[in-house]
């Protein structure tokens, strides 16, 4: 285990019953090589911002400042991502570039990182395991890399104040197109009043990893966002491949549905109808780059001009075709 040692300062809040986030992030990125060869895929910029630093941000303004990173071979460079720049610091003060000094620097304060490497590549369900020693017995939160959440849209904070309600653990859900739900894992819902948030909260059942549309139990898939209980690592430590010859974490959550709340079982689901870019391939992370660059607030309103022009130079092949 790695721990960087920029220390953020008095971040973590004693208040707080969850201030633990675990990014899996040892995937090979091959959906996007050559670009990810040698440059892990999390640091893919978007905008001007590497991916798994929107996640980070998420995660610290949810008040969880201490980040296990799931790492693997070729990942250092994202640990140096989120630590001091001394010499990059020296430069842009010499310079007086103040901005970007601010922005190094609040990089390397959002949370306190650490680092564990997952040594072999045996699905999301292990990766969250190899957070084991970590965690200890707290409840935590797992962030998926490739699910951007846009900051305007609060999602981890509705969800722990979810699991402070009802106990056990809470996943993101976002209803889809039933021929999309292959693409996720799926659950059968029974809405629940909860006094924190007035609609959206289910109680879940029978979940599937990326079901066929005609087995899916709804068309509520799950996004990458947890709220767990620690008593998933005794659940994952028995929970053998599933799909796709993986650990899946889905199926880890399908026992703890069924488990009684006295052993950390129960599990919940926040229905999210914010905005979410999937950065998971190349299409779906140039539609991400395009929608945070139109509504970036330095270049927001540039590239919007431009991109307006431009679409309207791309619908002109197909005007012309119907004239003819
Ligand atoms: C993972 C999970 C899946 C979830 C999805 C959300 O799949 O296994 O249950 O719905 O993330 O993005 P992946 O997209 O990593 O294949």
């Amino acid at each position: 285990m790695f721990t960087l040692v920029s220390d953020p300062g008095q971040l973590e809040s004693e208040a707080m019953t969850i201030t633990k986030a675990v990014i899996p992030a040892a995937g090979l990125g091959t959906r996007f090589l050559p670009a990810t060869k040698s440059v892990p895929k999390e640091l893919l910029p978007v905008v001007d911002t590497p991916a798994i630093e929107y996640v980070v941000r998420e995660a610290s303004a949810a008040g969880l400042h201490n980040v296990l990173l799931i790492t693997g071979k070729t990942k250092g460079a994202i640990l140096d991502h989120f630590d001091r720049s001394w010499d990059l610091e020296t430069v842009l003060e010499e310079k007086g570039d103040f901005q970007r000094l601010r922005a190094i620097q609040e990089s390397a304060g959002l949370a306190k990182i650490h680092a564990v490497r997952q040594s072999a590549p045996q699905g999301l369900g292990h990766a969250v395991y190899c957070a084991k020693e970590h965690i200890g017995r707290d409840p935590f939160a797992v962030l998926l890399g490739d699910d951007l959440i846009d900051a305007r849209d609060p999602l981890l904070s509705s969800m722990i104040a979810v699991h402070e309600e009802f106990g056990g653990s809470v996943v993101a859900l976002m209803r889809v197109p039933r021929d999309q739900i292959s693409l996720y894992g799926s659950a059968a819902a029974q809405p629940v009043a909860s006094a924190v948030l007035p609609d959206g909260v289910f109680r879940l059942s029978e979940l599937v990893e990326k079901p066929r549309p005609t087995e899916a139990p709804s068309d509520l898939a799950i996004i990458g966002r947890y709220v767990l209980d620690p008593a998933v690592f005794e659940v994952l430590e028995r929970t053998p491949p599933g799909r796709g010859g993986e650990i899946q974490l889905t199926d880890a959550l399908a026992e703890l549905a069924e488990m009684p709340p006295g052993e950390g079982g129960g599990l919940y689901g926040v229905l999210f109808n914010g905005r979410r870019y999937d950065t998971g391939d190349r299409l779906d992370y140039l539609k991400a780059v395009v929608q945070l660059a139109a509504g970036h607030p330095e270049l927001g309103e540039d590239f919007s001009d431009w991109l307006t022009g431009f679409t309207e130079q791309l619908e002109r092949p197909a005007a012309s075709a119907s004239v003819r």
